[in-house]
């Protein structure tokens, strides 16, 4: 499909949103835990998954600091390049011609703040760009609202003409619904040469990356336009209540997605699944639950209401009620919650419980071993079938560093254990209940760490026959 001189992509995310109103980038706003620029991104990693492209290549510009922090963090492979001033889409462009030099293939143009276009519909326009032959391909949809929007305008035989923009435009062009989306796709060469001759001679004082489309026509090159059906996938984000209605698309879009892939969202409008979440086949989500990141989940899985994942793997069957997870992986058939906090570096085995009030930070929790209520466990390891009782606390930081505690396999960890880490329980072996442990217990021993208990017989009788002496003598 792709031509054999390569596609490189090419995203816009330089501009400042002014209608957003924000100190954050526009394209860093967030939906479903995501930047939308992230939306972007993930739908090109899967283009470049599936061979249709060879690299992607953002465009910043106002706060290019934060962006290029975000891509450092979650996309190291994609480059940036900066634009500095903003002079337009078409002067954004212009900026990617230093890492295209000598480039002979095809560029993928996108506006970094169109988050819900779905992979199929750039594979569809890539093959009718390719089945036309084209130099310029552009995706078009009809809108009941096109205000804001550039128009396309078409020729009797319904060839474009070329784009013009709402502020532009005329009032009889302003009644043309049919919009451009802001996705092109065209010969690098050839777009390149286009560019070289925009001006700013219109209403924003601006490059426009859509004035190549008359320059293209006028110079006798082949444009298409590929017309999406489904308008709510091109949604542009300008503002806040955009933002936050195509929040509300995306969930209804997402969970008929799922929907169709053997997972049962039980409240789409509740559900909030993040663009590179996976979900495995018979897995259920409850009402109220947000899956960010790069989540995923295995067969038969049941998430649970009010529950958090970022950045979490759960194995088969695995069941989460209630709680918040980031930076986990959890084990095929692990029940988790209702409210236990799991974060920062986890990993827990197969068959175990992390029960009620549980929290675990960087713990490596073997299979079949159970924490089930109230515990914390930071810089921890707990070996398989280890039992970890209720109230059980690692004391892994003395004010100045952190500390490990290993727990040993099958040991058994009696009820409000305070473990004073560095501390070592070997294999097999128990500690008493209410034990505060400043040593390391070898394998198999009984350690008890408590006051020794003092009973005094009759105590309370001759209490109460002092008292009695003391309130006769004034
Ligand atoms: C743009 C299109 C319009 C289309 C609409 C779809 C142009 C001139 N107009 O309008 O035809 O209907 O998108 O949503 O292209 N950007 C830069 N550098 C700049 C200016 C913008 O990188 O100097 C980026 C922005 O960050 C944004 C994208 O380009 O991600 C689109 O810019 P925006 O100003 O939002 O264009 P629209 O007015 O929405
Ligand atoms: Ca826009």
């Amino acid at each position: 499909m792709t031509a054999s001189a390569g596609c490189v992509a090419l995203v816009m995310a330089a501009g400042k949103g002014t209608r957003m109103a924000s100190d954050l980038p526009k394209v860093l706003h967030e939906i479903a835990g995501e930047p939308l620029l992230g939306f972007v991104l993930a739908r090109l990693a899967e283009l470049r998954t599936a061979g249709h492209l060879d690299r992607a290549v953002v465009i910043t510009g106002h706060g290019s600091d934060r962006v290029r922090a975000y891509l450092g963090r979650r996309w190291p492979d994609v480059a940036d390049v900066l634009q500095e001033p903003q002079l337009g889409t078409g002067h954004a462009v212009m900026q990617a011609r230093p890492v295209l030099e000598g480039f002979e293939g095809s560029v993928l143009i996108l506006n970094g703040d169109v988050p819900l276009l779905e992979t199929a519909t750039l594979e569809a326009m890539l093959g009718a760009h390719a089945g036309e032959q084209a130099e310029l391909t552009f995706l078009t949809a009809v809108m009941p609202d096109p205000t804001g929007l550039g128009r396309i305008l078409r020729d009797e035989e319904g060839r474009v003409v070329r784009i013009v923009e709402h502020k532009d435009a005329t009032p009889g062009e302003r009644a043309i619904t049919e919009i451009n989306v802001g996705v092109y796709l065209a010969s690098w060469p050839a777009l390149s040469r286009a560019i070289d001759g925009l001006s700013t001679a219109n209403a924003q004082g601006e490059y426009y990356l859509t004035d190549a489309i008359a320059a293209l026509v006028g110079s006798g090159a082949r444009v298409a336009s590929h017309m999406l059906v489904d308008w709510t996938q091109t949604v542009g984000i300008n503002n806040r209540a955009e933002l936050v209605a195509a929040g509300a698309l995306w969930r209804q879009r997402r969970a008929a997605y799922w929907l169709e892939r053997q997972v049962t969202i039980e409240d789409p409008a509740t559900t909030h699944l993040g663009p590179e979440v996976c979900l495995g086949p018979d897995t259920v989500i409850e009402p109220f639950t947000q899956i960010y990141g790069r989540s995923a989940t295995g067969r038969g899985c049941r998430v649970g209401s009010q529950t958090r994942l970022q950045d979490v793997q759960l194995g088969d069957g695995v069941g989460v009620r209630s709680s918040d997870l980031a930076d986990a992986v959890i084990g095929a058939g692990t029940q988790v919650g209702p409210y236990a906090r799991i974060r920062d570096g986890v990993d827990v085995g197969e068959g175990a419980r992390i029960g009620n009030f549980v929290e675990l930070k960087k713990v490596v929790f073997g299979d079949g071993a159970k924490a089930a209520h109230l515990s914390y466990l930071g810089d921890a390891t707990v070996g398989a079938a280890a039992n970890i009782g209720c109230g059980t606390v690692t004391c892994n930081y003395d004010g100045e560093l952190k500390h490990p505690t290993t727990i040993g396999a099958g040991a058994f960890i009696g009820t409000n254990n305070t473990l004073v880490a560095p501390l070592v329980v070997g294999d097999g072996a128990y500690t008493a209940a209410g034990s505060t442990l400043t040593r390391d217990v070898p394998e198999g021993a009984l350690a008890l760490g408590r006051a020794q208990q003092v009973v005094k017989e009759g105590w309370v009788a001759r209490r109460h026959a002092l008292s009695r002496s003391a309130t006769r003598t004034p």
